[in-house]
């Protein structure tokens, strides 16, 4: 029976960053992965295979709307959507080779199968009706997350599809309704948009992007509109019929009341993601999960039973991927006995769409709901003259500091780039640093960031180009 120190259930973000730095910190590690291939959802179905179809159609637009106006004269671009599927499909293996060649780099053992947590120690390995068990001293539970379902709905990944059908469409749907105005909606809605569909949101609250600073989601929700999304907010999904021409959708005011019928031909659910944990036999094994099925960890990423840990999307905390990977360090640096941590106030989120969301720490809503005070820097890329030159515009950037200590306490942007962008306020405030730090580091010109550095003067009202 082989023995280890650490064996990691599930290769996503999470799981195989975690063994690559127990790897690095002299442990042996294997990870156990039922997917034919590593890489998780983030790699398979989600991050990567989104972006690569967020890059593509963003290209096939530009070309469509924007070249022309630059002095760039092509004819009006063809959609070959089986190369682009292609080009999704490479990007794909590239990274996941990319993880199986992390595993050898690091001599990580690689068990294909189920895990499931037999007690303190031993993990069961099951493929294709066979299983084995392994010893481990410690073990780290990094199953992921799954679709939420809509009751009632059944999704078949052909015309009612979750992400994960509408990274592989066959055609460009006519019509295409999105049920949640979350992160997958407006990624994935912009996707088949630049393609060529008719698109409309419908979001239970009544507004979109919610967790967002809600200035900052209004405005996108503006931009959103004039490159055509149509919206229906305050309202769910409660049923879809279909007949062989048409889905017909019954959409009713969130608060209850008479539905109205959208027709649509695709309809993508995104509400949401659940931990997943099937299969795992954490009950009988003794792990807790908390009231929404979440595996539950103290603030070490320990679980109920002695030398089992957790994280990623199967843990609390917002489900992305560099989430995962920093609390996969910081739980094989603590299985090492060295003080691995991840601060939660400081975690990126970027919404990949043109222009881009971003944001990092508290928004204005979160800052007056605890009662701290606070000054507002704020600069438009309309007045940012590499912007201008570009004639990409849109958005804006927003700090907000404390009022007493002018630290930064969240930066949000709108605007092209801006998921690069965030970076440089979110190192700013790791290091706890003010408005005033960031107003006084020289900024390179023309940039798109010289707009950070402008909201930051904002905060002391003394903008330059304002
Ligand atoms: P996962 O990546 O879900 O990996 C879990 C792995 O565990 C899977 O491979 C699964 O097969 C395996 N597994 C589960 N149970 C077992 C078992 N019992 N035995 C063996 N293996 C098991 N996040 C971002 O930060 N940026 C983005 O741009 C982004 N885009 C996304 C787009 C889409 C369409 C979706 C769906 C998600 C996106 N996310 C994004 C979220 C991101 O994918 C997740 O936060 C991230 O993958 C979580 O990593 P993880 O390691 O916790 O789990
Ligand atoms: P989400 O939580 O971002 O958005 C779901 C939306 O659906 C919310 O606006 C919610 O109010 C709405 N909703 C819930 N129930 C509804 C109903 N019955 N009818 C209508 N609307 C309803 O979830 P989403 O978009 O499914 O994404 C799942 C996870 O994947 C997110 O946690 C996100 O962090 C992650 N992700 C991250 C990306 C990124 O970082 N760029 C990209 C894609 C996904």
């Amino acid at each position: 029976m082989a023995t280890y120190d650490l064996v990691v259930i599930g290769t996503g973000p999470g799981g195989y960053v975690c063994a690559v730095r127990a790897a690095q910190l002299g442990m042996k590690v294997a990870v156990v992965e039922k997917n034919p291939t590593l890489g998780g959802t983030c790699l398979n179905v989600g991050c990567m295979p989104s972006k690569a179809l967020l890059h593509a159609s963003e290209m096939f637009e530009e070309a469509a709307h924007s070249f022309a106006k630059m002095g760039v004269s092509v004819s009006a671009p063809k959609l070959d959507l089986p190369s682009m599927m292609t080009f999704k499909q490479q990007g794909i293996d590239g990274n996941v080779k990319g993880v199986d060649f992390l595993m050898k780099k690091n001599k990580i053992d690689v068990l294909k199968g189920t895990g499931k947590i037999l007690g303190t120690g031993k993990v069961e390995v099951s493929a294709d009706g066979k299983s084995q068990v392994v010893e481990t001293k410690n073990i780290v539970i990094a199953t992921g997350s799954d679709i939420a379902q809509l009751k009632g709905i059944e999704i078949d990944e052909k015309r009612i599809v979750s992400s994960t059908g509408a990274l592989s469409l066959e055609k460009v749907p006519g019509r295409l309704l999105v049920i949640g105005a979350g992160v997958i909606g407006l990624e994935l809605g912009s996707v088949w948009r630049r393609l060529g569909s008719e698109v409309m949101v419908v979001e239970f609250l009544d507004r979109i992007l919610p967790g967002m600073d809600g200035e900052i989601a209004k405005q996108f929700q503006r931009i959103l509109e004039k490159q055509g999304f149509a919206f229906k907010l305050g309202s769910k999904l409660t049923g879809v019929e279909a007949n062989s021409k048409a889905l017909l959708a019954k959409i009713e005011p969130a608060a209850g009341g008479a539905a109205d019928t959208i027709e649509a031909d695709v309809v993508l659910v995104c509400i949401g993601r659940v931990p997943y944990t099937n299969g795992l036999g954490l009950k009988e094994a003794g792990v807790a999960l908390d009231n929404r099925g979440r595996v539950q960890i103290d603030p070490h990423f320990a679980t109920s039973l002695k030398g089992v840990y957790a994280i990623g999307d199967v843990v609390a905390g917002p489900m992305l991927a560099h989430k995962a990977e920093d609390e996969g360090v910081a739980v094989a640096e603590i299985i090492a006995g060295q003080a691995g941590h991840v601060n939660y106030d400081v975690i990126p989120g970027v919404v990949y769409t043109t222009p881009e969301v971003s944001s990092v720490g508290k928004t204005e809503e979160e800052l007056k709901h605890a009662g701290v005070a606070y000054t507002v820097g704020k600069f438009p890329f309309t007045a940012n003259g590499r912007s201008k030159v570009n004639q990409t515009t849109d958005g804006f950037v927003k700090i907000l500091a404390d009022a007493k200590t002018d630290r930064v306490l969240g930066v949000h942007i709108v605007g092209r780039e801006a998921g690069e962008m965030i970076h440089e306020a979110a190192v700013l405030m790791e290091f706890g640093g003010s408005a005033e730090d960031l107003a006084r580091t020289c900024h390179a010109h023309p940039t798109r960031s010289e707009a950070i550095k402008e909201a930051a003067l904002a905060v002391g009202k003394r903008a330059i180009h304002m």
